[in-house]
């Protein structure tokens, strides 16, 4: 494959020239609110199957549908006439944003996208340039996070072309993702709801919103991802290739202190140390930091959580230090990432 084609989304011909090539079948990797994704045809078993390959992704592992507005839902997925309310009420709250819904799929979605599942996972995206591209291509897309299996999820065109430059065919660069972390999953066919990834929508919202319970599905570490019910959930994700240790945040006893303590530790056994430090606390001398955002500010932390990773591990440190943020709304997504991440291989 040629080298991939870098496209601006504030050109309204690059979003033409992106939305050509999806249409062609080809991969392009396109800007949302959440991360970086990295899309197709959802309508061509050919299509969905580069995005595998690209990625590298094992085939257990099923991929989210992208569409511009709910007129395409029919296309993609059936809603039975017992949910319709149910779904209306999440669809009306939530999209275009941060959250995907698991649903009977149509038959025009090919079996490899959901790895032979009968459920199907759709969004519709909230970022300007995704709903630009999606409108443009007149198509529903298949997007995975556009990062190699396993590794942090992007969220600029810079950590997509780390990952895949060569292997896709064009980016749709539109500067940082807004939120950071990607979307929250959950299975709204199941009473009560069950939610496999935590994300910007939180289980609190989604009853408010519904008036139905939420149960959060806690994945055993001994399970085999393929089997669970919501594969990606199982994995040591968004894992940097230094070591990630957390230090709990919780009130406690001093969060900052304990950090220090760690980096000390690590340093004095003859690690090449770095830090996700949050604004205005206490450095270390002689160890990489990366400033996280305000620690009050979960929005903040999120959307800087996964360029964070990224750049302590491109400096060549050994071990990464970080303060595990107490629980709550943004917060448990922002813990979940760094949990999955500081898991032992
Ligand atoms: O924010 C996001 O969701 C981003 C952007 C690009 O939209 N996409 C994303 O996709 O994070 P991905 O493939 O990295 O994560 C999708 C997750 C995986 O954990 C996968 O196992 C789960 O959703 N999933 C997808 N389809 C499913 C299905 N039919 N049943 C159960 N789980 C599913
Ligand atoms: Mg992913």
């Amino acid at each position: 494959m040629p080298a991939t084609l870098h496209l601006d989304a504030t050109l309204p011909a690059d979003i033409a020239r992106a939305a050509a090539l999806l249409r062609e079948g080809r991969l392009v990797a396109f800007a949302t609110e959440t991360v970086y994704g990295l899309g197709a045809s959802a309508l061509s078993a050919a299509a969905v199957a580069a995005i595998f390959t690209a990625k590298q992704r094992p085939a257990w592992d099923p991929l989210i549908v992208h569409i511009a507005s709910l007129a395409q839902l029919s296309t993609v997925a059936t809603i039975p006439a017992a949910l319709a309310a149910r779904i209306h009420s999440l669809t009306h709250a939530f999209w275009p944003g941060p959250l995907t819904l698991l649903l009977p799929r149509s038959a025009a979605i090919p079996h490899a996208l959901t790895a032979g599942r009968e459920l199907v996972a759709v969004r519709i995206p909230s970022h300007p340039a995704a709903h630009a591209l999606l409108e443009a291509a007149n198509l529903p897309i298949a997007a995975p996070s556009a990062n190699l299996f396993g590794h942090t999820s992007p969220t600029t065109a810079a950590h997509v072309l780390a990952d895949l430059n060569g292997r896709i065919d064009a980016i749709l660069d539109a500067g940082p993702a807004t939120v950071g972390l990607e979307s929250t999953v959950l299975d709204p066919t199941q009473t009560p709801m069950v939610l496999y990834r935590p994300g910007a929508i939180t289980a609190a919202q989604l009853t408010t919103a519904t008036g139905v319970a939420v149960q959060i599905f806690k994945p055993m570490a001994t399970e085999k991802p393929e089997s669970l019910p919501s594969p990606g959930v199982g994995l040591r994700h968004y894992a940097p290739r230094a070591r990630l240790i957390l230090v709990d945040g919780t009130e406690a006893y001093d969060p900052q202190h304990a950090l220090l303590h760690e980096l000390r530790m690590e340093s004095h056994a003859g690690n090449r140390v770095g830090a996700l430090l949050p604004n205005g606390w206490a450095v270390l001398p002689d160890t990489h930091t990366y400033l996280w955002g305000n620690w009050e500010n979960p929005e903040q932390l999120a959307h800087n959580l996964f360029a964070g990773i990224r750049t302590l591990d491109d400096a060549g440190v050994d071990v990464i230090v970080a303060p595990l943020p107490p629980p709550g709304g943004l917060y448990d997504a922002i813990r979940d990432r760094l949990q999955k991440a500081a898991r032992p291989a």
